[in-house]
């Protein structure tokens, strides 16, 4: 039974509505009921509008008339200034710390690394957030939803980001308390530093990040607490803002790659859902090619769609394969490893929804090691603003999709810079570091051998003369 303000919310957000993934399903159900998967059949739910009755502007350069409006908090957002694209919640109860202020750079030495054009890579760096990831986009979201059903904890399980954005939420709002899951040694000090300082209840369970997740959608049931992983649907429309300032950032002209990390697939299968919906109101004319990366240390998506043929193929998945591949793990006690440890995950829950998004984006799905991962890293690094492991299989994929040709050095190219430089130094300073030991105990178990652009500090001796030679010798 809803509270009288609980009603007042759902009254302003009737144009939204849950619907199931599925569409031979399509169960739907009211905004104003916290649900991670469809009651009938079980698959993922998305957020679903009467668009007929929203106010979708004529065209997309329209938004600009709310760069004006920025002493309006919800306007000065970088996910709110796009509401009329996310309508699910009234303008009162929108919860923002000033998300999405991230910047599109045009990258031209790490388009050389790449095999690209002069001009025609973008770094989209979403490290940029109030939590130094991409996760407040969608938090925003999903803390707005938990809040208009009068949420009182919020919990999630995650590789570190997710659980920092909720805990920054949940500190800077004092809308909630967060209770936040992570498995034991995965993640990087960076992200748990965070979640201790903001003041989350941090629950750090035996077991990886796939057990967190099974736990945390068990507890959040059992207790009654708001789940805002991104099964939550609400955080996914808080996403495909990403794509909007995109597209904002190139004054509107649409590239011809979007290429992600993957790792729940969250984010791939919130862009798939943006440019369709954006095809749908006829404010693109085209709709971009979408490239998922995963580490090869967990590359469940890849070994699904490249070697098992698995594909959403209009909504009927097969199943079968992905049973069998998941159980063949589990014999194998095969489990994710990787030194991009924010995408170190074996049961991606945003599957369907993800080769949904591979089929309206004519899609691919690649995987990069984790030296290719550090040694791309480093160019982000050195080309650009930095980046965090995850953030940079993006950046290997492009490469790879250019030397197999699939990608051409003529296109237009978005790589999604997910998270932060800082968010975990210890792999950065292990890659740069002259300490072979240092390197072999973090990234040698890994399989990287060679720090290929390793930009050594120089050891020099306290003196005057000794100094000065360092710097002449050395620039
Ligand atoms: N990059 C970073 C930096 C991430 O933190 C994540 C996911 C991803 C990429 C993968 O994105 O799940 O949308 O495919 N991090 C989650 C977390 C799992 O708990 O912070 P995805």
């Amino acid at each position: 039974m809803l509270s009288t303000a609980a009603q007042h919310n759902a009254a302003q957000s009737d144009l939204a509505f849950q619907r199931c993934i599925n569409p031979n399903c399509a169960a739907t159900y009211e905004t104003m009921s916290i649900r991670t998967s469809c009651d009938r059949c079980g698959d993922l739910l998305d957020i679903a509008y009467d668009w007929d009755r929203a106010a979708v502007p004529g065209q997309l350069s329209d938004f600009e008339a709310m760069w004006s409006q920025r002493n309006n908090p919800v306007r000065f957002s970088g996910v709110w200034r796009f509401h009329e694209l996310l309508p699910f919640a009234p303008q009162s109860k929108i919860v923002t710390v000033g998300e999405g202020q991230t910047l599109l750079q045009q990258a031209d030495e790490v388009a050389k690394y790449v095999g690209l054009n002069p001009g025609q890579l973008h770094l989209q760096y979403e490290g940029m957030n109030p939590s130094g990831s991409f996760k407040d986009n969608g938090m925003c979201a999903a803390v707005t939803h938990a809040g208009m059903m009068e949420a009182q904890r919020a919990a999630c399980a995650s590789t570190g980001n997710t659980s920092a954005s909720l805990a920054l939420y949940c500190s800077a709002t004092r809308a909630m308390k967060a209770v936040i899951f992570i498995g034991s040694g995965k993640i990087s000090y960076g992200k748990l530093s965070q979640a201790l300082d903001y003041g989350a209840l941090t629950v750090q369970i035996a077991g990886d990040f796939d057990d967190a997740m099974i736990r945390v959608k068990e507890i959040a049931k059992k207790l009654g607490i708001y789940l805002v992983n991104s099964v939550n649907p609400f955080r996914l429309e808080g996403q495909k803002t990403i794509m909007f300032r995109v597209l904002e950032a190139l004054r509107w002209e649409v590239p011809d790659w979007i290429v992600v990390p993957g790792g729940n697939l969250g984010n791939s299968s919130a862009f798939g859902k943006a440019f369709s919906e954006l095809y749908q109101h006829g404010l693109i004319d085209r709709i971009p090619r979408l490239a998922v990366i995963n580490a090869r240390g967990a590359n469940t998506l890849h070994e699904l769609v490249q070697k098992h043929g698995v594909k959403w193929n209009g909504g009927n998945v097969s199943m079968e394969p992905i049973t069998q591949y998941n159980e063949s793990m589990d014999r194998d006690g095969k489990r994710a490893d990787t030194i991009a440890s924010a995408i170190e995950i074996n049961r991606p829950v945003n599957l369907n929804k993800c080769l949904r998004a591979l089929e309206v984006m004519d899609g691919v799905v690649r995987e990069v090691d984790d030296q290719q991962i550090l040694d791309a890293k480093s160019q982000v690094g050195a080309g650009g603003f930095g980046c965090e492991p995850a953030s940079a299989a993006s950046v290997a994929g492009a490469k790879l999709l250019r030397s197999e040709g699939v990608i051409a050095p003529s296109d237009r190219v978005v790589c999604i810079l997910t998270g932060h430089e800082l968010k975990d130094p210890t792999a950065t300073v292990a890659y740069h570091s002259s300490d072979r030991e240092l390197f072999e105990k973090t990234l040698g178990s890994r399989g990287v051998t060679e720090a290929n652009y390793a930009n050594r500090a120089v050891p020099v001796a306290n003196e005057l003369s000794a100094i000065i030679d360092a710097i002449e010798q050395h620039s």
